[in-house]
């Protein structure tokens, strides 16, 4: 950026932020199904930017000098156990300080002899990964069903040990939007001693509503015996702007195990209830107000529009020829997979077509596919998505599966990345087509199809190199 040596005016300011957001995503409308949570209610937004901008320059560093966070914060987390079961809880900025919270609380109220570990299916969140990282504790990954994707109870049993702190489930988990047996591993855990978390970052907020219009979900909030904690994003199926996510604790001494204070130093006295210290209450200015614009009668609405576009979605994309859908979602997430079709290069071809459908690469014997967040706005469109998709199989089907130029795949697999700079990496990006220059690149299938040839420890260092160089 050049600091410009005069300040600029503010209509000029936001034409150009209009420029640089020109090549992103649309983030209404529903042609984008990840990502973004669209209610197709520009009223609701509004209210949300509105509160947003209202609460943007308090602190909540220090709750005694801005007693509105504290008012505010209680009346959001109580609406959500109110929903889920009860308990007290913290307003985080989502889904990923919400585990991160509940891991260290799970962490610091057990001592164990040895490093402190926790339990996961393999389709819990990489979130859990990234708070074992930054917090010390060991991961011990479980399979889940090859067939329902759910959590393997009797594996989650089988891998807890005297150092087990956490054991893991989620309501839904993300890749395939199936609900693990919570009561049963919950119960497991219980009979062992070890805390549960229950991730229900997408669910919290959703399942409920689905349920309440007519879709099967099984008990899995803090109801349920064993469960000790859970996480609900507020900024998913609440439709809150980003940075709202509550974790809740069944017991007021792990919510304490979750906050941080120090008076070690000779300034302020720091109390964190999150990782953040200083933030801005916008974000929990716009969730109460979204919690408040939509009120119970719009949430059931949303949930009701959602279930009927999920049911169709699952429908429709099963009726398409080579398509299948994985496991039986109970909430509004649907994956599908091809044993004929290419489905990176179905995504690039649906990109084309102006929608957005999310790939998720192999992992554990579970095949590539393509995602889709149902949303309250899907219903409005669903035939159309229905419609991109089938095209965009037919194309891809046509175009075949993806031609990597030879030895590629070894190339990367070999590179030493500790003796390649940012720019070296651009240059060997580049002559094979993938442009590293932040423009938003359309054609993915190349990327995709090298990346889901790696081992994941591959797959991880190639990734964060390419995080480097696009913001070098
Ligand atoms: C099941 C689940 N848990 C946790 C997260 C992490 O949430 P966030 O991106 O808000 O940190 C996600 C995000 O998609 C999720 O799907």
């Amino acid at each position: 950026m050049n600091l410009p040596d005069k300040g600029r005016d503010v209509g000029e300011l936001l034409a150009e932020i209009a420029r640089m957001k020109e090549a992103d995503l649309p983030v209404r409308g529903g042609k984008v199904t990840a990502y973004v949570y669209d209610t197709g209610r520009p009223e609701v937004h509004e209210a949300a930017a509105r509160a947003y901008a209202e609460m943007l320059e308090v602190n909540t560093l220090d709750p005694t000098a801005f007693p509105s966070v504290v008012e505010m914060e209680r009346q959001v987390v109580g609406a959500v156990a109110d929903l889920l079961g009860g308990g007290t809880g913290i307003f985080t900025s989502g889904g990923t300080e919400s585990i991160m919270l509940a891991v260290k609380a799970a962490r610091d109220s057990r001592r164990v002899e040895g490093r402190p570990r926790m339990v996961l299916p393999v389709t819990a969140h990489p979130a859990f990964h990234k708070a074992a990282h930054y917090l010390g504790v060991a991961v011990d990954a479980v399979p889940v069903d090859p067939v329902t994707f759910r959590a393997d109870a009797a594996a989650v049993e089988a891998a807890i040990t005297g150092d087990t702190v956490l054991v893991v489930v989620s309501a839904p988990s993300y890749p395939q939007g199936v609900v693990d047996p919570v009561g049963r591993i919950a119960g497991i855990a219980a009979a062992r001693g070890v805390l549960c978390h229950v991730d229900a970052c997408v669910g919290g907020w959703l399942l409920p509503w689905l349920r309440a219009a007519g879709a099967e979900v099984p008990p899995f909030d803090l109801s349920v015996p064993g469960v000790t904690s859970l996480s609900c994003d507020l900024h998913k199926f609440g439709y809150s702007p980003k940075g709202a996510s509550v974790v809740l604790f069944a017991d007021p001494a792990l919510r304490r195990a979750a906050y941080f204070a120090s008076a070690s130093w000779p300034g302020y006295t720091v109390i964190n209830a999150t990782v953040q210290s200083s933030k801005s209450a916008g974000p929990l200015g716009g969730a109460w107000a979204t919690l408040q614009a939509l009120g119970r009668e719009g949430y059931l609405e949303l949930g009701r529009a959602t279930l009927a576009a999920a049911r169709r979605l699952r429908e429709g994309v099963a009726a398409i020829a080579g398509l299948r859908v994985l496991g039986a979602p109970e909430s509004s997430l649907v994956a599908f997979a091809s044993d004929e079709i290419d489905v990176f290069t179905l995504s690039d071809e649906a990109r084309k077509r102006g929608w957005f459908l999310q790939p998720q690469l192999s992992y554990a014997g579970i095949p590539a596919n393509i995602h889709i967040t149902v949303t309250g706005v899907t219903l409005r469109g669903v035939e159309a998505m229905l419609q991109v998709i089938a095209e965009s199989a037919a194309a891809a089907r046509e175009r075949g599966p993806v031609r990597l130029p030879e030895g590629l795949v070894e190339l990367v697999a070999g590179l030493d990345l500790e003796a390649l700079d940012d720019a070296a990496f651009g240059e060997l990006a580049a002559s094979v087509g993938v442009d590293l220059n932040g423009s938003g690149q359309p054609e993915m299938a190349v990327v995709n199809a090298v990346l889901d040839a790696l081992p994941a420890d591959r797959r991880e260092a190639v990734l964060i190199r390419f995080l480097s160089v696009i913001y070098s």
